[in-house]
């Protein structure tokens, strides 16, 4: 017998109120408030639907408690999906039962990045069995889908696709073809028509994403679904969604530049903060394995304003070029890319201030080449290098890096994961690193893997570091950052130059 309830829920925040009001109680919003029925005969207390089904063969759930050490881990390896980066980023790949949600404005790439993994994942060879994908097109009608898949060369006979956003006939057409992979692109255009309510509203998307989480670990298949982010950044509605799946992967990139970059922002089955790089080009996304040599590709070593830097993406220590532009002017302004403004106008001050470098007054303009980011305070010093290096006109060396946290009072500190970034800078040639070290300045002649040279110079402050990188030639460097700091004054002094 079905019991029917109404409700008044709110479009902006979700939340549900037995009676209609111009306002909602919870957000304040004015003219928010939808009224939906709900059938708590069809649907799960409380308006949720879709049981979730016990033992699904997914995710091994079941009421019966068993000893933790006899729980079977075998049955749900990942399935790679043979994009490595998007691999890396899945700690292995698309768990079975599982749903992942893939985030990122319009046009990043999210469409193309999902063809690709379906297409490889449904191809069989000798490292992929060739699973059965099933994409739910509930945005564009499947002709387009075959034109990009031909395009991209995913065009493989083992896709399936579904070109509709009913819910119904999505749970329909799983159960028809019991797919490893469901793709659903996007979660925004999938409708429950018994909702009354129009696709892409907030309790759509939740109500459908719901469903399909529960369809995927009722049948097992490996569910992403494609969430389009708001101008704000938000997914669907305020994170929504995101405690109802296991995954949540933001993909992101300025879609006038190539270079685009996939986290994980939540995972439930791996380490989150991975970064996956890839490269779109007119064949579709291709995996960046080499990035530091990729931004580093175009440099103009030996020009005045560039320093290289090596923050870590992920769990990868990569180098890239932070150039900087100085110049004097009545009103300062700073603009950047690639790098966090508020720790930039904080650097300036204290090479103002502490280190000499005279660029209070001037406008200065800070990027990460190639579309990079360097937004972690280990790149503090090598921004500093570049803001100095073009306020002086006077070039870093070719092959240094420059490694550190860089604090208020101008002192270095030390950045974690030191080895591996020396590492890194090491296999691209670099022969000198500049490092936070209270032991002042000094060569620790760190030996090198593969008998190359590799210098680790440890500078304790901003001022001694300046005075390494570019000897005691910029007059305006002694003069001020002597002044009132006889410690300064005296390595200065004392400082063998390079
Ligand atoms: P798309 O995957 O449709 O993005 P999303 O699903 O995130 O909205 O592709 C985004 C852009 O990428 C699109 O503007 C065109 C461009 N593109 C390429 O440059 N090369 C390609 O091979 C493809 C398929 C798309
Ligand atoms: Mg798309």
């Amino acid at each position: 017998m079905s019991k029917l309830r109404t409700l008044h829920t709110c479009q902006a925040c979700g939340s549900s109120q037995p009676r209609w009001a111009g306002r909602c109680n919870t957000c304040g919003e004015w003219n928010t408030l939808h009224e939906v029925v709900i059938d708590l005969s069809a649907h799960g207390p409380g308006g949720r639907s879709g049981p979730v089904a016990a033992g699904g063969p997914g995710l091994g759930q079941s009421s019966v408690p068993v000893a933790l050490a006899e729980v079977d881990i075998n049955g749900g390896a990942p399935m790679p999906t043979g994009l490595d980066e998007l691999d890396r980023v899945l700690s292995g790949g698309l768990l079975p039962g599982s749903a992942t949600l893939l985030g990122g404005e319009p046009g990043t790439g999210k469409s193309t990045l999902l063809l690709q993994a379906l297409a490889s994942m449904s191809s069989s060879g000798p490292t992929s069995p060739g699973r059965r994908c099933l994409l739910v097109a509930a945005e564009e009608p499947a002709q387009q889908v075959r034109r990009r898949a031909a395009r991209l060369g995913a065009d493989v006979p083992g896709i399936f696709v579904v070109a509709s956003g009913e819910l119904d006939a999505i749970e329909a057409a799983v159960a028809d073809l019991a797919p490893d992979v469901v793709v659903v692109d996007s979660v925004q255009a999938v409708q429950d028509p018994g909702l009354g309510l129009p696709a892409g509203s907030l309790v759509q998307v939740r109500e459908c994403a719901t469903r399909l989480t529960a369809m995927a670990r009722s049948s097992g298949a490996a569910l992403v679904l494609v969430g389009h982010v708001t101008k704000d950044g938000a997914l669907a509605g305020p994170r929504t969604l995101e405690h109802l799946v296991d995954t949540v992967l933001s993909f992101e990139g300025d879609r006038y530049l190539s270079l685009r970059a996939l986290r994980a922002v939540k995972h439930r089955f791996g380490p989150t903060g991975e970064t996956g790089l890839f490269e779109m080009s007119e064949k579709g996304l291709a995996g960046v394995p080499d990035p530091s040599a990729l931004f580093l590709g175009d440099r103009l070593a030996g020009s005045p304003g560039s320093a290289v830097a090596v923050p870590v993406e992920g769990y990868r220590p990569v180098l890239v070029e932070v150039q900087a532009l100085v110049r004097k002017a009545q009103i300062p302004r700073r603009s950047v890319a690639g790098v966090d403004p508020g720790r930039v106008g904080l650097l300036v001050a204290v090479l103002d201030r502490r280190a000499g470098v005279p660029v209070g007054d001037c406008d200065v303009y800070v990027s990460v080449a190639g579309g990079a980011r360097a937004a972690e305070p280990a790149a503090d010093l090598a921004i500093c290098l570049a803001i100095a290096s073009s306020c002086f006109g006077v070039p870093v060396p070719a092959d240094l890096v420059a490694i550190g946290e860089v604090g208020l009072g101008g002192e270095l500190r030390r950045a974690p994961g030191m080895a591996k970034r020396l590492a890194e800078a090491r296999r691209l040639g670099f022969a000198t690193a500049l490092v936070p070290g209270v032991e002042g300045l000094g060569r620790q002649g760190a030996a090198a893997p593969r008998g190359e040279p590799a210098d680790v110079v440890t500078a304790p402050s901003l001022a001694v570091a300046l005075t390494f990188a570019f000897g005691e030639k910029p007059s305006v460097l002694r003069r001020g950052a002597g002044a009132g700091r006889p410690s300064d004054r005296n390595s200065l002094v004392t400082l063998p130059t390079p």
